[in-house]
């Protein structure tokens, strides 16, 4: 079998900050095949930009990869120099649609003169040609084509926003992040967005990883989904073995907080309490604090993100009871104020 496109092996991020080293990804593992779109969800704070920052070779100055790989189409690429990134990776290969992109555009450059640059960096196209796939990208994300010759400035925040949705795409590159991309979209343009990306991914295998704290929009959109707790991977699978059958109380609780067009007339789930202070290392399970069935292993040790044993291989979680967690939660519910004393099952 080939390389999958992306393959994150137990990684762990830290930034350095004025308290101690703060771990913001935890052991993470998951991989991204061609054509494949994967969803990476959870709360703020979870660790789900870093670890698309880190794969891009993006992370703020005081974050560095502390532990495990990253390989893109079998080649590590954690330690890749800014060179080697840029030659390699940036735009042609990985294009990033970063959280906060209304300011990411260069406020000095007509967005054409940044296209022409990226693509006289990354391809052997005439600018002519750079210039015609630009208006096509504009069309696609509602923009005027006439209006690529704009500074960012004269353009609205949302619209910023789309600009760079067009660069990101114009390479039609095999792997595009986008993080967060629909905040500052209406439903009409994210359905567009969407439309374009799947047209890709079934004419040229194009892979998404789609960074969002909503889960249905997972659900809707792609293949595999990973869900992350306070820097750990709390579940991953497919996104039929993880709506279906997920195994981990976060995973329940965390899908159940979002409305589902194929369950419209049930309650939303709230979960209680805040995910744990970050700082120093991790040598627990981190959703402990705030999970109804936690016992005393989970405080003394992460729980390792292991298989959990269906059809689908890649389908596994982090939790140590995560062979009782459906029991448990179907018998009690999460909320239920009747709902077991910690510990108790
Ligand atoms: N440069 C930094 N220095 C110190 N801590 C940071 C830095 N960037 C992020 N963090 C911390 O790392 C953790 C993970 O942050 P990250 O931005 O990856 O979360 P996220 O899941 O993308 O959240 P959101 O949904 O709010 O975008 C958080 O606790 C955050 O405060
Ligand atoms: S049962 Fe334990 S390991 Fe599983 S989610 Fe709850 S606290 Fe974490
Ligand atoms: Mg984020």
């Amino acid at each position: 079998m080939s390389d999958p496109l992306l393959e994150v092996e137990d990684l762990t991020i830290r930034y350095e900050t004025d308290g101690g080293d703060l771990t913001a990804v935890s052991g993470a593992s998951f991989s991204i095949d061609d054509g494949e779109f994967f969803g990476l969800a959870g709360e703020s704070g979870s660790g789900k930009s870093t670890t698309a920052k880190a794969i891009i070779g993006g992370l703020d100055d005081n974050g560095r990869v502390d532990g495990g790989t990253i390989r893109y189409r079998g080649e590590e690429i954690q330690d890749f120099t800014e060179k080697q990134l840029n030659k390699q990776l940036r735009w042609k290969e990985i294009s990033w649609i970063p959280q906060s992109s209304m300011n990411s555009l260069d406020p000095l450059q007509r967005v054409s003169e940044q296209a022409a640059e990226i693509g006289r960096v990354h391809t052997d196209l005439s600018n002519e040609a750079i210039r015609e796939k630009l208006k096509e990208m504009f069309a696609v994300v509602g923009l005027q084509e006439s209006r690529i010759d704009d500074y960012p400035h004269q353009f609205s925040g949302g619209m910023q926003q789309r600009a760079i949705i067009a660069l990101a795409l114009f390479l039609e590159p095999s792997l595009v992040i986008a993080d967060e991309p629909t905040t500052a979209l209406d439903v009409i343009m994210q359905d567009q967005i969407f439309k374009y990306l799947d047209r890709m991914k079934d004419d040229a295998e194009t892979s998404l990883l789609l960074i969002t704290h909503d889960i249905s929009v997972i659900f809707e959109s792609c293949d595999s989904v990973a869900i992350m707790h306070a820097s750990q991977i709390a579940e991953r699978g497919s996104t039929e073995a993880v709506h279906d059958n997920p195994r981990h109380p976060y995973a329940f609780m965390f899908k159940e907080a979002f409305p589902d067009i194929r369950e419209p007339d049930r309650d939303l789930e709230v979960i209680d309490g805040y995910p744990p202070e970050l700082i120093g290392e991790v040598t627990a399970c981190s959703f402990a604090d705030r999970c109804p069935w936690a016992v005393e292993e989970c405080r003394e040790s992460a729980p390792p993100l292991d298989p959990v044993g269906d059809d689908d291989a890649t389908h596994a979680a982090s939790c140590f009871r995560a062979d009782e967690a459906y029991e448990l939660y179907e018998k009690h519910g999460a909320t239920d104020p009747a709902a077991p004393e910690q510990g108790d099952d």
